[in-house]
């Protein structure tokens, strides 16, 4: 058997279709293609040509390779890489070590071994029965089939801790203000079913992070790689179908929640809400009464017409769940029936300037009987301008920033302000008369005292009517 003849038989028994060459020497690949021409009957293609093992090992990711051809005769190439890669590693790959001198009639094969042609015939038979990485790829066994059994059970006992421990955190009733309203119920009901959903999510990823890293550590002294994996569709399939029925599933019981939370009964007491820099003030129509506190009565509904004078401001009792955006201009609905008597605090959870931070007012929630006492004692409007104009003050948000006792807040104090002489930013003075003081509540911004920034709002000309003003003015002079 003359060299020719010997490579093409080996071509002929490997069958390969995909060759990869590793040699330095453009003449090897040459000569190799020559040869690979004369054989006819076969459609063999060198997919690449390479000079080195890092190379080569990119060249497999790119190509599917039937076999690596080496040349024996570079000094240059370490075989040693080739074989204990793909001889004797894990990635198993038919791998030929080809001599294309002259002298000498040999092949020299994966393991250096010297063949006579005779020889040669035995190794090949061997080799031919053995699957490629190739075909056993296209056979493809589930990279979990190949991983012990016990692993999976110490697994998914470890994702169920997690997630045991995930749901017993978060469900923990102290994350959360007690609830103290009807709304509440399904919000929490949904927040519950969050809760777990996120900690099984968070214990599947972490789960298998953490147990890898415990027991698939690499071993000392191993340089391998990891086998390359290329997809999977039944996975692919699993993890898409999975989370879009429980989005569906959650967008459903959400709209239940929502449906809950809006139902309208038609007993309910209107309150009308108004927000501004940086008060609130609750007006109840049927009564005739206007408040800063938040008076409401157990078990009945409360629906709230939110409106805001100025900019936007948010209506948020935390223990009610529900939160609404009150907007300049356009009136917005919150229907809560608060189902727990005592003190709640309203926040504006909408960032509405210096002093959002303590735009709070006080909620009471009362037994029907003792609702309906506080009506009674408020309904009658008082007819002392200066006890009129004090109500004013406190409903209409002057007391957060104007103190009565003298300390100056965003604004001068009330206390002693009437009959004074002010000196204004712009160097001017002026002594304080109830014009004055009437300039300074619809047009706050034309004289400003000097030390304070322009901060009260404009709108209180159009907010307040002329005798609430002169309410207002009434009170104001009354603190000497
Ligand atoms: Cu109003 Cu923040």
């Amino acid at each position: 058997m003359d060299k020719t003849t010997l490579i093409c038989y080996i071509f002929l028994m490997l069958n390969p279709r995909r060759v990869l060459i590793v040699s330095r020497h453009p003449l090897y690949a040459q000569g190799l293609r020559r040869l690979l021409q004369q054989r006819q009957q076969a459609d063999v293609s060198v997919v690449a040509v390479v000079t080195g093992f890092d190379e080569a090992l990119r060249a497999i990711e790119q190509h599917a390779i039937d076999l690596i051809v080496v040349d024996y005769d570079d000094q240059t190439i370490n075989r040693e890489d080739f074989l204990a890669h793909f001889v004797e590693g894990d990635s198993k790959l038919r791998v030929v070590l080809l001599s294309l001198k002259e002298d000498g009639d040999r092949a020299i094969v994966y393991d250096r071994r010297n063949f006579a042609a005779a020889q040669i015939d035995t190794w090949l038979n061997e080799w031919a029965e053995q699957p490629s990485q190739i075909s056993a790829k296209k056979n493809n066994i589930p990279f979990w089939r190949t991983i012990d059994m016990k692993h999976w059970i110490g697994v998914i006992l470890f994702i169920a801790v997690l997630t045991a421990s995930g749901v017993m955190l978060l469900n923990n009733e102290r994350l959360l203000t007690p609830a103290a309203s009807l709304q509440a119920v399904p919000i929490d009901r949904l927040f519950s079913y969050h809760w777990t959903l996120i900690s099984f999510l968070f214990a599947l990823v972490a789960g298998f992070v953490l147990y890898s890293i415990i027991f698939f550590r690499r071993k000392p002294g191993d340089e391998t790689d990891a086998p390359h994996i290329e997809g999977n569709n039944a996975l692919e399939v699993t993890w898409t179908i999975l989370p879009l029925i429980t989005v569906i599933g959650f967008a459903v019981i959400g709209a239940d929640a929502l449906a809950e939370v809006t139902r309208v009964d038609p007993q309910a007491l209107e309150i009308k809400v108004t927000g501004q820099q940086w008060s609130w003030r609750f007006e109840y129509p049927e009564y005739g009464i206007i408040s800063d506190v938040l008076y409401l009565p157990k078990d009945r509904q409360a629906l709230l017409v939110l409106e805001s004078v100025d900019v936007l401001h948010s209506f948020w009792v935390p223990e009610f769940r529900v939160k609404q955006d009150l907007m300049p201009g356009s009136e917005t609905e919150l229907r809560i029936t608060p189902n727990r008597e005592g003190a709640f605090k309203i926040m504006c959870a909408e960032i509405c300037g210096n002093k959002h931070t303590s735009m709070l007012a006080d909620v009471q929630v009362m037994s029907q009987t003792a609702f309906d006492q506080w009506v009674s004692a408020n309904r009658v409007a008082s007819d002392d301008p200066v006890a009129r104009g004090q109500q004013s003050y406190t409903t209409y948000g002057c007391n957060a920033c104007h103190s009565l006792d003298g300390n100056p807040g965003v604004g001068p104090s009330f206390k002693g302000i009437y009959g004074k002489e002010h000196t204004f930013e712009d160097g001017t003075t002026a002594v304080a008369d109830e014009a004055y003081l009437y300039e300074s509540i619809v047009n706050p911004t034309a004289k400003i005292v000097k030390g304070f920034a322009p901060a009260m709002p404009p709108t209180f000309g159009q907010t307040l009517t002329e005798e609430q003003i002169n309410d207002l003015i009434a009170f104001i002079k009354a603190q000497k």
